[in-house]
This record gives structure tokens, sequence and C-alpha cells, in this order.
């Protein structure tokens, strides 16, 4: 169910851990996960169980009269000259309206729920902001972003602000049977009210471009107790070791997909061997740039990092094909974070 498709293991940031996923009924469906599944797994069982009574139906109908009263010698008269039958045609007009009916009004109750959020869901607005190819959430009442993972409460209504900053994306939750465009220059809503713990795929459903495929979160639906302890900010930095383990875990969220620590080189440059370690200090490496159209030599350090994290167009590693590769801006990353970043960065010169 939550098994991903061919894709290149070294760019999985995670997949989701099968031991956490919803136990299945004996017809292999989803237990009720969401509120919204009345409107969508009913509808869908009544037309699809509508379908399988007129097919019987018809087809019998067909098989019958073909074995009845096909003919049996050529020159056979017919058995009966009856064209039209008004009672009968007024039922099968009017039966199969109602039906229709039933699953326009079904489905028209259904997308007016799911379009307007109760109040007790605009009280617990989340925001998740799309771009090529990640997701930012951030939390209601509360600074701290997360990237490509969130943590929402369980059995409490809840609400995303939807925001694209460059194409049209989607967000597509189908264990909760939520999908909704995001749109630049306009503010999409989506709510859903989430009925079992659990770790679920939120999937970007409109095609963005190159690494489309890849645009996904992972969305952790936890006891209040558990959201309280604020999960997506447990930023550990007291000790160089620690902040780069805290760094090493943000890596994985925002920055593996384009770069490499191996020296493999990907969408950007590797980050292997931007420090060397001579004593106890981390020496950066002479790097060829571009700035404003000239090339020059920087040496690497603190200063240059943070500001190819907030302004990666400012100063571009003169090579192909990172020159021309734009890199994703972080200009509200928090100080700590580039500091972890930076530091996880200083550790893979670490003897190992
Ligand atoms: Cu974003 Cu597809």
């Amino acid at each position: 169910m939550f098994a991903l498709l061919t894709q290149d293991p070294a760019k999985i940031n995670y997949v989701a851990d099968p031991a956490k996923a919803p136990t299945l009924d004996a017809f292999g469906q989803l237990p009720e996960l969401a509120s919204t599944f009345g409107h969508v797994d009913g509808l869908f069982y009544f037309t699809y169980a509508v379908c399988i009574f007129f097919f019987v139906l018809i087809v019998g109908v067909l098989l019958f009269s073909v074995v009845k009263y096909h003919r049996k010698t050529f020159d056979q008269p017919a058995a009966s000259n009856v064209t039209h039958n008004t009672p009968l045609e007024v039922v099968w007009t009017v039966i199969p309206l109602i039906i229709v009916m039933v699953m326009f009004a079904w489905g028209f109750d259904g997308c007016m729920d799911m379009h307007y959020a109760p109040h007790a869901a605009s009280q617990n607005q989340f925001k998740a902001t799309a771009k090529q190819w990640s997701w930012t959430f951030n939390y209601p009442n509360d600074p701290s972003q997360s990237f490509n993972e969130v943590w929402i409460p369980v059995d409490k209504p809840v609400q995303f602000v939807l925001e694209s900053t460059d194409v049209l994306h989607a967000f597509y939750m189908p264990s909760m049977r939520v999908k909704r465009d995001v749109i630049p220059g306009r503010l999409q809503t989506v709510w859903f009210h989430p009925k079992k713990e659990g770790e679920f795929h939120l999937f970007c459903a409109e095609y963005c471009g190159d690494d489309h495929s890849r645009m996904y979160a992972k969305v952790h639906v936890v006891k209040q107790s558990v959201y309280d302890t604020r999960p997506w900010d447990q930023w550990k930095d007291a000790t160089p070791a620690e902040a780069a383990a805290s760094g090493e875990s943000l890596y994985k969220q925002i920055c593996a997909s384009c770069h490499s620590v191996n020296g493999t080189p990907s969408v950007g440059p590797s980050w292997k061997g931007m420090f060397t370690k001579q004593g106890e200090n981390y020496v950066g490496r002479q790097r060829e740039v571009v700035e404003g159209g000239a090339k020059k030599t920087i040496t690497v350090d603190d200063a240059y990092i943070t500001e190819s994290i907030q302004k990666p167009d400012q100063k571009k590693v003169a090579e192909e094909p990172y020159v021309k590769n734009a890199m994703t801006a972080f200009p509200t990353l928090e100080e700590r974070k580039i500091k972890g970043l930076i530091q996880y960065m200083k550790s893979l010169a670490d003897a190992k």
C-alpha cells in the first residue's frame, strides 16, 4: 500500500514505517481514518453496487432473450410485434433518474462539507507551502517550521492553508480522502478530521517539473500529548556533536535531495570536503565561484555557507552544472538551524 515505486534509493528521504500503517479490513480496505470517508467511500460503494446490480440485470435479460427468443428456423415468424410498452419505459426512466439524483445529492453534500471547514478546523490551522519540490509546514501559534514532514493531533479537525511559491502543485492525501490544487497567487484551503493515529503520505498530485514524483511528505497523526512535545522541533545544539546530529537530520529533510555527502555529483555540489580538519580546527576549502558575472576564488567559511542558504544565487560554484542550476533559497531558516547544518558539514571532515 505504501510501497514507493522505482525511485533512486539514494534520493529517498524516508519510507513510511509499515508497522505504523493502518490495519486493513477483511476486504483489504482502509479503516475509517477520517470523517471524509463517509462521503467518498460511501458514495463510491453505492455507485459500485448500482453498477453491479444493473450490469447483472441487463446482461441477464439479454442472455435470457438470446437463448429463449433466437430464431430457430429461417422462416420462423416473429414471436411478438410489440414495439412499445409505456408503463415499462416510464419505470426505466424514472428509477434511474431517482438513482442518479441520489448520487448527485450525496456527492454535492460531500463536496460542500469538504469545501467549507467547520469552526473547529479553522481554529486549528496549519500552513503548507509547496515549491519545486518540497513541502514546508507552519504550525498554529508556533513560530517553527518543518520540512517534508508534519505532525497533527488525532481526533481534532484540522485545516491546511495551501500556498505555492512557484508553479501549480496539488495537496493529495489519499488516506484522508482529500485533494486540493495548490495555485500560485491564491490561498486554497483543505480540511479533514483524522480519526486514527499513524503515518500517512502526502503527495503532490499535479505534474510540477523534474522531481514531481519525489515531492511527497510524511504526515504523522499523533496523540495530543505527543503533539504537545512539538516533535518537529527536537533540536539539540548544546555541544558541537549535538548540533551536528540535529544538522544531519535537517540535511536529510531539506538538503539531501540535491546535495550528497559522499562526493557523488547531484543537482548541487557535494558537501564532501567542504572543510578539512587541522588539529582541532576545521579549515574551509578554496572554491571558484561566480559573483555578479565575475569569477573569483573564495574560502569556504560560515558566512559563505549562510549566504548560500539564504541567497543561493549570490555566489554560484563556477562549475557545470552548478552555474546554471538554481537552488531553493531559505531566507527565513533560523540561525541555530543554519549553524547546525554548518556543524554537520564540518563533522564530515572528522575521521570516522
Ligand atoms: Cu509539486 Cu508535483
